[in-house]
């Protein structure tokens, strides 16, 4: 009989409560498991079964909080099991890799997660090597590998990384995960562009006149400041999610929707994109800290850690040429939000003299919101009624909850996960997509470094970041947009 593990590494951890147990749940409630489906969280801890089955209990009561019910869980529990185990032993692995041969018989397929400190990850992988769990054959059933986020801190490490998972893993075996392409906005950033005919033809320089990519939060370092120290805006946000969105909305279509397809088009945009670098460091790349941010636990008195950073890049290519993309993200900011627009030009002629009520900057542009309040807004200029030839800025709105629901929307690990389980690596991002954006991000840091990096600004909490980023974008004419669809004057 077919069947299938997912191991997870590091099954003690925050991720594995929070997200992955509770995304497993809810396709298991789905009914989207694959038969015969298990699930053995593995870490240092020593737990049984039943204790691990009980912590997850809790986990999933309060992460998937609407779905939980007794019942499903009843059915589901059995399925998980522990086994506690040393990073760095390999007869922990040999232990673990025979408990699984036990269950499994001759053939099963494997998942592994390896939700651990990415400096385990050397060591896990090449004791899974030497343990003989990473060899798929047609017998054997397949063997994947998802990796957590970071992927390297810089492009030396992180292709040192990709070339040692390559002795142990092929690359078709590895799934590398960023939870923003498991969420559905934006996956229908694809849908949107190439399953309309309305949008494609106006998507480019002569009608887009730039982009923004807002990704801000509420909360500040919490307790991650160790990792978050070493890591920084642009590690932690900005060369995976941010960049991700980037390719979404600056990719050629594929020819079909097929992992490779897909991913080979993201690799073009990425290696077209030019980071500002010398003299335009100052003016294109804005860092900053929020205030208070050195007197956090664990943070330096002295640290030069960006928690919020602004970008302006290029993606220099037919499609694209000479429009700016600005990117934005940062911690400690007045609303937790993630958004694109898509601003376009403006009208080649004003017919309309009397512009009351209408800003002279006014441009159509298209908003898309990744989250909260999932959807996408078109502004347009409307006539106010009775009001001569006045006009106003009107939005057409499609928001996920009106039209699907409250509760469609499910957590970007449902699908990701699912994904990996069958076989699909579109949502994932491969070796050289990684290697292309630390390039960008390497750039940026190395002018950072440099002796004309830009000054470190403080900004205020609950702001929208320092007014340099602003005058960032006023130099060129330009404001940010806001979240209600209004340009920051
Ligand atoms: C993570 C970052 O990848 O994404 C965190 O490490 C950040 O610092 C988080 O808070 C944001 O994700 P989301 O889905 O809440 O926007």
């Amino acid at each position: 009989m077919n069947s299938t593990t997912i191991v997870i590494f590091g099954a003690s951890g925050d991720l594995t409560g929070r997200k992955l147990v509770p995304a497993l749940y809810n396709n298991f409630r789905k009914g989207r498991l694959p038969e015969n489906t298990r699930i053995i969280g593995s870490a240092r801890s020593a737990f049984t079964d039943e204790a691990f089955r009980a912590k997850m209990r809790e986990d999933i009561q309060k992460f998937a909080a609407p779905d939980f019910d007794a019942q499903t869980w009843e059915k589901f529990a059995p399925s998980l099991h522990y086994q506690s185990g040393d990073m760095s032993q390999l007869d922990d692995y040999l232990a673990l890799e025979q408990r699984l041969s036990s269950f499994e018989g001759k053939r099963g397929n494997r998942l592994y997660y390896l939700s651990v400190a990415p400096q385990f990850y050397p060591i896990a992988i090449s004791m899974m090597g030497a343990a003989g769990m990473a060899n798929e054959t047609e017998q054997t059933g397949y063997r994947r590998i998802i990796i957590e986020k970071p992927f390297g801190r810089d492009l030396v490490s992180a292709k040192a990384l990709n070339g040692m998972i390559h002795k142990t893993f092929q690359e078709k075996q590895v799934y590398r995960i960023d939870h923003y392409l498991g969420k559905e906005t934006v996956q229908n950033i694809l849908v949107l562009r190439f399953a309309n005919a309305i949008f494609e033809p106006i998507w480019n320089r002569n009608y887009v006149d730039h982009v923004q990519i807002t990704v801000a939060e509420t909360v500040g370092v919490g307790h991650r400041a160790g990792y978050y120290e070493k890591s920084g805006v642009l590690r932690d946000m900005f060369q995976n999610h941010l960049l991700q969105l980037l390719t979404f909305i600056a990719m050629e279509p594929p020819a079909i929707y097929e992992a490779d397809a897909l991913r080979n088009e993201k690799v073009k945009v990425l290696s077209a994109v030019s980071p500002p670098v010398g003299e335009d460091l100052a003016k294109h790349a804005v860092r900053a800290q929020y205030e208070g941010y050195r007197n956090e636990p664990g943070v330096d008195k002295n640290s030069s850690t960006a928690t919020y950073a602004a970008l302006q890049l290029f993606v220099e290519n037919w499609r694209w040429q000479g429009v700016p993309f600005y990117l934005r993200s940062g911690k400690k900011l007045a609303d937790k939000i993630s958004d694109i627009t898509i601003q376009f030009r403006r009208p080649p002629h004003q017919l309309f003299n009397s512009q009351a009520g209408i800003s002279e900057r006014f441009t159509n542009h298209l908003s898309i919101h990744v989250q909260p309040d999932e959807g996408l807004h078109l502004r347009f200029a409307a006539k106010t009624p009775d009001k001569g030839m006045d006009m106003q800025p009107v939005d057409m709105e499609f928001h996920y909850k009106t039209s699907f629901g409250e509760t469609a929307i499910p957590e970007a690990y449902e699908r990701l996960l699912l994904d990996a389980l069958n076989g699909d690596a579109a949502l994932f991002a491969r070796s050289d997509e990684i290697e292309y954006a630390w390039k960008i991000i390497d750039a940026i840091h190395a002018g950072w470094d440099g002796p004309q990096a830009p000054p470190m600004m403080t900004y205020n909490l609950g702001t929208w970041g320092p007014e340099a980023a602003d005058a960032m974008l006023a130099r060129d004419g330009r404001s940010w947009v806001q979240s209600d669809g209004e340009h920051k004057m």
